[in-house]
């Protein structure tokens, strides 16, 4: 069944029943906070996205960075969020980082399968899926066990056609990407030949320029849309140290 024309009809989908099932994080600003100044720098980014001077709106994006921890599906789910949140546009936010698996820590459902599941023939996409309580925003998780063969499958012919079938033949789909650090794994790297867009994110006083720069070489930086800084501590106190997003377009 297509899956957009399956989702449309969620009735007819095997939409896990096991989904959300607690309070979302609160780190989904677009979420707790549509209002806060964090959710303005995610909407900002979405805004980016889709007026890049001369190229059409990417639909599928990923979002990598060149560490660990730097904050990468942390903006992947608010960024996923804040495209939901428009009139028109659905979002898969597809779990890329099938080594270690985080987001359903940010959403709240226990670890279960998919894309790993699916690529080895073991699930269909439509039992992966798990509905969030925001409208038009569901997830793929990554795996319920991480596999042992992880780049093996991302370089598989399978996942080159689970991207084409996920983006479907809608222009109001958009699959965000959240995908392992570049410096760790080879995955950004396979994975970025399947996107239309990729976003950069970097942490503030933690990623090192010559860290970026070297992540920056293993992608196409035709397809780097720009970087986000993550994390950036606007007050000098530090007992009220609001963590902030900023979104600047990526000069080459
Ligand atoms: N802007 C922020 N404000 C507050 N906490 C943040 C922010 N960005 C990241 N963090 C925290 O830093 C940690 C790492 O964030 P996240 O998991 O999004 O990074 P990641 O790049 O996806 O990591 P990994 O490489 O392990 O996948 C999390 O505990 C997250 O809550
Ligand atoms: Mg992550």
């Amino acid at each position: 069944m297509d899956l957009w024309k399956a989702l449309e009809k969620q009735e007819e989908v095997d939409i896990r029943d096991a989904g959300v099932t607690a309070n979302l994080d609160d780190h989904l600003y677009m979420y707790h906070m549509p209002y806060s100044y964090t959710a303005e720098q995610i909407r900002k980014l979405r805004t980016a996205i889709f007026h890049l001077e001369g190229r059409k709106v990417p639909r599928v994006i990923m979002v990598t960075s060149a560490l660990p921890s730097e904050g990468k599906s942390l903006i992947s789910a608010n960024l996923a969020i804040s495209i939901a949140r428009g009139e028109d546009q659905h979002v898969l936010l597809v779990e890329c980082d099938i080594r270690k698996p985080s987001l359903h820590h940010l959403f709240k459902y226990p670890p279960s399968k998919g894309v790993v599941e699916i690529l080895q023939g073991k699930a269909s996409v439509a039992d992966c899926l798990v509905k969030t309580p925001i409208e038009k925003l569901t997830i793929l998780p990554a795996a319920r066990e991480a596999p042992v063969n992880p780049s093996e499958l991302l370089e598989s012919k399978g996942m080159k056609s689970l991207i084409k079938e996920l983006s479907g033949r809608y222009n109001d789909r958009y699959l965000i990407i959240d995908t392992s650090p570049i410096q760790a794994t080879v995955d950004p790297k396979i994975l970025a030949s399947q996107v239309d867009a990729i976003i950069m994110v970097t942490r503030y006083r933690y990623t090192r320029e010559a860290d970026f720069k070297m992540a920056l070489e293993n992608l196409p930086r035709d397809k780097v849309i720009g970087t986000v800084l993550n994390a950036i501590d606007e007050l000098p106190a530090k007992k009220y140290s609001y963590k902030k997003y900023q979104y600047n377009k990526y000069y080459s």
